[in-house]
């Protein structure tokens, strides 16, 4: 039986149905997902029941895995392995956090209307987040399609907006959270990368926003003004009629495209409730900006990159001196 697909808004996030993902799809299924995700960009796979190796090989069907940012934080115990990103309240022996646990301050981020791993070279593609065990309250994940959101951008904000280069890193998503507590080598490893803020998907050809609380300077724009402009656009952006808000159920898998929406967790009791997630996160090709940044007179996407990472080194090496 092939699979079937059950939109869950018209054209956002659609619900995928006869599929076990415990096993290998067969390239019938597989091209079948594959068009759906380039439709919609969040698919919803209820009701699976996977090992950690049959999440990842999954996830493996839609791109290269990247390393959780977890393993460049030093003195921190992987809970699980390098390719899952461990988006659970877990300390490394299983238990729920306490308030002041450091990853707890810094997983906050995820509260923030975000993408992953847009601060990385390559970027982040798809993520595959698996819920394992949920909260009986709260603990809803929202989605922002920000390919709608550029379709009703208004004219004269998108001429502003097109060809704008932005700076993203995990430092300025979680600066605005109050945390600045970052290790010289975290300080190197989350140098800002350069990206454009509007962005064309391959597989689909349409044109996207490409934002996330990640972003915290805009090239060639003083800071008030690029604050401005990004605040304008994520409450744009985020307007109800473009987003999703997926309630989970134990088992479910829910894959989304980074390139071209946003996300968010909503608040529940997190030193309370265990809220086990897992998410696999696939590399976007590492030439995908290099369109942009080249016409913006900035190189490739990854000599932007070692440029940053050498003044971040720098820096970091005077800060020890
Ligand atoms: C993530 C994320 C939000 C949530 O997995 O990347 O941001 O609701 N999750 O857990
Ligand atoms: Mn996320």
């Amino acid at each position: 039986m092939p699979i079937t697909l059950s939109p869950l808004t018209p054209g956002f996030a659609c619900e995928v149905g006869d599929v076990d993902l415990t096993r290998p799809l067969d390239d019938a299924d597989l091209a079948a997902v594959r068009d759906a995700f380039a439709r919609f960009a969040v698919l919803v796979f209820p009701s699976q029941d996977l090992t950690v190796e049959q999440h990842l090989a999954f996830a493996r069907c839609f791109g290269t895995l990247e390393r959780s940012v977890a393993t460049v934080m030093p003195g921190e115990t992987l809970r699980v392995s390098p390719e899952i990103a461990d988006i659970a309240n877990l300390t490394s022996d299983g238990r729920v956090w306490a308030k002041d646990h450091r990853l707890r301050l810094f997983q906050m981020g995820n509260r923030l209307w975000h993408t992953d791993s847009s601060f990385k070279q390559p970027t982040g593609c798809a993520s595959l987040l698996y819920a394992r065990s949920i909260a009986p309250i709260g603990g809803h994940t929202e989605f922002a399609d920000l390919r709608a959101a550029w379709d009703a951008l208004d004219e004269a904000t998108r001429a502003r907006a097109d060809g704008l280069i932005a700076e993203h890193s995990l430092q300025f998503s979680r600066r605005r959270l109050g945390f600045a507590d970052w290790s010289p080598q975290e300080r190197v490893a989350f140098a800002p990368v350069a990206r454009p803020l509007v962005r064309t998907i391959p597989e689909s050809g349409r044109r996207s926003l490409y934002l996330a609380s990640h972003i915290g300077r805009v090239r060639g724009l003083a800071d008030d003004e690029a604050e401005a402009l990004l605040a304008r656009l994520v409450a744009h952006a985020t307007e109800r009629r473009f987003t999703y808000l997926h309630r989970w159920r134990v088992g479910d898998l829910v894959m989304w495209d980074n390139r071209c929406t946003m996300h968010r967790g909503t608040e529940f009791d997190d030193t309370r409730w265990p809220r086990d997630m897992q998410r696999a996160t696939t590399s976007d090709v590492p030439d995908a900006f290099d369109d942009a940044l080249r016409a913006a007179g900035y190189g490739t996407a990854a000599e932007d990159a070692a440029r940053s990472t050498e003044a971040a080194r720098a820096e970091a090496a005077r800060a020890a001196a």
